[in-house]
C-alpha cells in the first residue's frame, strides 16, 4: 500500500475508533438490549451492532472500493483477501461489557492484498489506543513498545488463556495442559482476545492461546505483535487464516518453539 494512503486511511481510522468509543461509553449504562448468539454465553449487545454499522457508513461512505469483514455481518463478508479489507470487532470482550463495564476494545485491522498495514486496539474504558503500521514499530498511545526480549525462559513465562484448556477438551490433552501451566510462571485471562494481543504486544503477558479466535479478535492484534517481533499461528504453528475461525497462539518468539512442544504433545 502507498505510504501516504496508508497515513491517510491511518488518521482516519483512529478518528473513527475514538468517536465509537465516545459513543460506546455515552450509551453503555443505557438498557443494552442484550441477545444470545451461538449459546447463551455468547452475548450481543444492540452497542455491538451500532458500532459496526457506525464503521460500515463511515467506510462505505469515504472509501467505496474497500471491504469490511465485520463479526456482527454488516460488512461484505469477503471470501478472499484482495484488495483493501477492514476486520472490525466492535466490541471484543461483549462479556466483560456486560457484566463487568470494562476490560473491552475496539479491534480494527487494516489489509491490503492479504498484507497487514494498520493494526488499531482501542481500550475503550482505560481510554488506551494500540496501534501499529507494517514496518513502523507498535505504540501504546505515544509510547513506542520494546522489542520483545529474544532470551528468557519458559519457566518465566506469564500466558493469557482460559481455565477450557485445562479441562477435557476436542484439541488437546488436559493433562499437558495442567503441567503446563506447572512448568511457567503463571496465567492470567482477561476476556478479550484483542487486548491479550495487545499485552502481549506489550510484553506484560509473554503469550495468549485461544481454542478459538476468529478474524476480527485477531486482525488488528497480529500485526500490533508482529511489530515487537513477536509471532501469531495456529496451535500447530501454521500460518494464521484471516478468513476462517481457528485455535491461536500469539506470543514472544522467545516462547514460540518450547509453548508448540507442549501443544504438539497433547495435540488430539
Ligand atoms: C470473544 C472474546 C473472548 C474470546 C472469545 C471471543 P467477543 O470475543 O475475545 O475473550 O475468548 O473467543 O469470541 O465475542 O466478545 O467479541
Ligand atoms: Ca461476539
Ligand atoms: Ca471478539
Ligand atoms: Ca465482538
Amino acid at each position: 500500500m502507498d505510504s501516504l494512503l496508508r497515513e491517510e486511511i491511518f488518521k482516519q481510522a483512529i478518528e473513527w475508533v475514538m468517536e465509537a468509543g465516545n459513543t460506546i461509553r455515552d450509551k453503555m449504562n443505557n438498557p443494552l438490549d442484550i441477545e444470545t448468539k451461538s449459546n447463551a454465553n455468547d452475548l450481543v449487545t444492540k452497542l455491538d451492532k451500532e458500532t459496526e454499522q457506525f464503521f460500515v457508513a463511515k467506510i462505505k461512505g469515504k472509501y467505496k472500493d474497500h471491504f469490511i469483514h465485520g463479526e456482527e455481518g454488516y460488512g461484505d463478508n469477503p471470501t478472499s483477501l484482495d484488495g483493501t479489507i477492514w476486520i472490525i470487532d466492535p466490541i471484543d470482550g461483549t462479556m466483560n461489557f456486560v457484566h463487568q463495564k470494562r476490560n473491552f476494545a475496539i479491534s480494527v485491522g487494516i489489509y491490503h492484498e492479504g498484507v497487514g498495514e494498520i493494526g488499531l486496539i482501542y481500550d475503550v474504558m482505560a481510554n488506551t489506543l494500540y496501534h501499529a503500521k507494517k514496518g513502523q514499530g507498535a505504540y501504546k498511545d505515544d509510547v513506542k513498545l520494546q522489542p520483545l526480549p529474544k532470551k528468557k525462559n519458559i519457566n518465566e513465562a506469564i500466558v493469557g488463556m482460559n481455565h477450557f484448556w485445562l479441562c477435557e477438551n476436542r484439541l488437546i490433552d488436559e493433562q499437558v495442559m495442567q503441567s503446563f501451566v506447572k512448568d511457567i510462571r503463571g496465567t492470567r485471562t482477561y476476556g478479550s482476545a484483542a487486548l491479550e494481543f495487545a499485552f502481549t504486544a506489550e510484553g506484560i503477558v509473554d503469550g495468549y492461546i485461544s481454542m478459538g479466535l476468529s478474524p476480527w479478535d485477531i486482525a488488528a492484534g497480529v500485526i500490533i505483535v508482529n511489530e515487537v517481533g513477536g509471532s501469531t499461528t495456529d496451535i500447530d504453528g501454521r500460518p494464521v487464516n484471516l478468513l476462517e475461525k481457528s485455535a491461536i497462539l500469539t506470543c514472544n518468539t522467545a516462547f514460540q518453539k518450547d509453548i508448540l512442544k507442549y501443544l504438539k504433545k497433547g495435540r488430539k
